[in-house]
């Protein structure tokens, strides 16, 4: 799996150099910034995810590519948001300083910002065969990212720092603040495709649960992960005395809930017969993923 997921990485990463090109203007930093934190090294799971939800429906990198790496560019906005003094107070992220270590908290802020634009000006600047089904698309994938998406999870999160939550409060943050763009990473593919009904239900109950699974498994990855693997600092959860499913229900209960909801998105992708392979192996290799 890992030399699959490197070979996924490379065509991905060539893509996204070529829609963030350094430019010598005035503003030059911001480029450094957006590509520091771009380039950093991440997993790339969101493209990967979205390139096989794709082929699922029998197109390939090329026909997603856009969609893809603009989604990696709001994934990495809101990184390097997070890490800011002002949310999680992180210095260590994809293995390297955070964004505002290196270029200080206004360019840091500035070039979250220029990511999202970039992601925008890359879907929009797009040819496509079907533009009414481009524009829902686009829609989706800022609905993901936003207030009822991404950021609407970013705020519950930060406003239960402190406080006593239930699991059914947590799930929704988790379901928001990372199942959002996880979700937007295989629905995208089925919206533009106009994938059946049967199709489009089954998809997005793989991304739901798949994005709790992750999230569940980040969090226990902040209490026994190993900061080298990681890339990011270890105890930033309790450190800010965030809730998560480590602090509210445990580890061993937070590794059980990890397989089930795994096993949950595994069981929904079986409409799809061979055609999902790769990622019912990717959703199991995830569930013991250290970085
Ligand atoms: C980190 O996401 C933040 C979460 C939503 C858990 P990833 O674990 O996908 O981070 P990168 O992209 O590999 O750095
Ligand atoms: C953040 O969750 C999810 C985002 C929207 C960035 P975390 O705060 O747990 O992510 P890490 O652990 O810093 O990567
Ligand atoms: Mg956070
Ligand atoms: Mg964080
Ligand atoms: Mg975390």
């Amino acid at each position: 799996m890992k030399k699959e997921l490197s070979e996924r990485i490379k065509v991905i990463d060539k893509s996204l150099d070529l829609y963030l090109p350094e430019i010598e203007n005035p503003q030059s930093v911001i480029y450094t910034s957006m590509r520091y934190s771009v380039f950093a090294g991440g997993k790339r799971l969101r493209p990967i995810l979205m390139w096989e939800a794709a082929k699922i429906f029998g197109k390939d990198w090329d026909c997603v590519k856009e969609f893809a790496c603009a989604l990696e560019m709001i994934h990495t906005y809101s990184l390097i948001h997070d890490d800011l003094p002002a949310m999680d107070d992180d210095d260590l992220r994809r293995g390297k300083p955070t964004n505002h270590i290196v270029f200080g908290e206004d360019i840091a802020i500035l070039a979250g910002d220029a990511l999202l634009n970039k992601a925008f000006e890359i879907v929009t600047e797009a040819e496509y065969a079907d533009y009414k089904r481009a524009v829902k698309a686009i829609n989706f994938l800022s609905t993901s990212s936003g207030s009822e998406g991404m950021i609407g999870g970013q705020v519950v999160d930060l406003a239960s720092e402190g406080k006593k939550i239930t699991a059914d409060e947590l799930r929704y943050i988790h379901l928001l603040k990372t199942g959002a763009l996880i979700r937007a990473a295989c629905m995208i593919p089925a919206i533009y495709y106009g994938a059946t009904e049967e199709e489009t239900k089954a998809i997005d109950d793989f991304a739901v649960n798949l994005g709790i699974a992750f999230q569940i498994r980040d969090d226990i990855l902040d209490v026994i992960g190993d900061k080298e693997l990681l890339g990011k600092p270890i105890g930033s959860d309790v450190s800010c005395d965030k809730n998560t499913y480590v602090s509210l229900l445990g580890l061993e209960e937070s590794e059980r809930l990890v397989k089930q909801h795994s096993q949950s998105a595994v069981n929904a992708l079986k409409v799809f017969g061979d055609k999902a392979e790769f990622l019912v192996r990717l959703t199991e290799y995830l569930i013991n993923r250290n970085s």
